[in-house]
């Protein structure tokens, strides 16, 4: 395309995009200003961040600047970078997100890291099931990455939530039974899936205090509440989860849950006092802090 004194004619280029959009969401408060701006124009372009850097002189089309300038206003205003694009990988898996489901984040991945590590220890088909599955990130990931012939299964309270996780393992083409209900009541309803038990509960359930929902940051405000609410002290879904593990689990089967990075004494206790549950330890996330619980039915297992 000719050039007018050095200016593409008619509007921005891929350069000038950029800058104008991260220094839009900088105004508002948006960290990572400069990463999502090359993002979301890189979605707009049907592209990705390295088609943008690699075009940075290439002139937008008014409807790619309008488009650009449409999603750069919702991100401004909040909503998260992840709702806009429909998309997060984890663990190396892409997944579409919706703002029906919670945008999987990179501590739930030391979560699964923990399991398929005790997986790798113990190398046999594993019978799992992931309580609350969300956009199904932790049971798509098990199903994945854990020894041929496992059985993966995951529950969801949320209707809609569940659509986007069987979405999502048609679009991996992975094996995942989706059951509808409240924690594990889908299987201790049915002793024809409950069969022998299981080997593993993992879950990442809502546990943040109802108090704290309202101080959150803006872009976590847009997640649904179902997604993140642990009631009055955060620990709500945990009482239930913890009683209703024991029920499904196998003896020495395995519990692991993630956590709030202060909740370790809440929930080791909640352990303790459900009383079938043995070898149970805290582990951090990258960051040091307190993020995962894990515990066995029964006695003398763990580490
Ligand atoms: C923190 S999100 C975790 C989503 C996903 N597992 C992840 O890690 O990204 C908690 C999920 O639990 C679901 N949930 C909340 N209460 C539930 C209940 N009583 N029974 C089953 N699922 C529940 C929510 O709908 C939500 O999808």
């Amino acid at each position: 395309m000719a050039e007018v004194n050095g200016r593409p004619p008619g509007g921005l280029t891929c350069g000038q995009a950029v800058r104008q959009g991260e220094r839009l969401l900088a105004a508002a408060g948006i960290g990572a200003a400069r990463l999502e701006a090359e993002v979301l124009l890189a979605f707009c372009l049907c592209t990705d961040r390295t088609g943008v850097l690699q075009n940075l002189h290439r002139p937008l089309l008014p409807r790619q600047t309008a488009g650009y300038l449409h999603y750069l206003g919702r991100r401004a205003g909040g909503e998260p970078l992840q709702y806009l694009t429909g998309c997060q990988e984890f663990m190396s898996l892409p997944l579409l997100v919706t703002p029906q489901v919670l945008i999987p984040r990179g501590d739930t991945e030391v979560l699964v890291e923990a399991v398929l590590e005790l997986a790798r220890r113990d190398p046999r088909p594993w019978r799992v099931v992931d309580v609350g599955t969300g956009s199904g990130a932790i049971a798509l990931s098990l199903a994945r990455y854990l020894p041929d012939g496992s059985e993966v299964y995951a529950t969801d309270i949320s209707p809609a939530a569940l659509a986007v996780a069987r979405e999502n393992a048609g679009r991996l083409g992975l094996t995942v039974r989706f059951l509808a209900g409240d924690l594990l009541r889908p299987l201790l309803d049915s002793p024809g899936l409950l069969g022998d038990g299981f080997d593993a509960v993992i879950s990442n359930p809502p546990y943040i205090p109802t108090g704290l929902l309202a101080g959150l940051p803006a872009d976590v405000r847009h997640e649904p509440r179902l997604a993140l609410d642990g009631g009055e002290d955060g620990l709500a879904v945990y009482r239930p989860l913890i009683d209703q593990a024991a029920g499904v689990l196998k003896r020495g089967g395995l519990l692991a849950v993630e956590i709030g990075w202060d909740q370790a004494l809440g929930v080791t206790g909640l352990l303790g006092e459900q009383g079938g549950f043995t070898g149970i330890q805290v582990r951090p996330d990258l960051a040091g802090r307190d993020r995962i619980v894990l515990a066995w039915r029964g006695e003398g297992h763990g580490e």
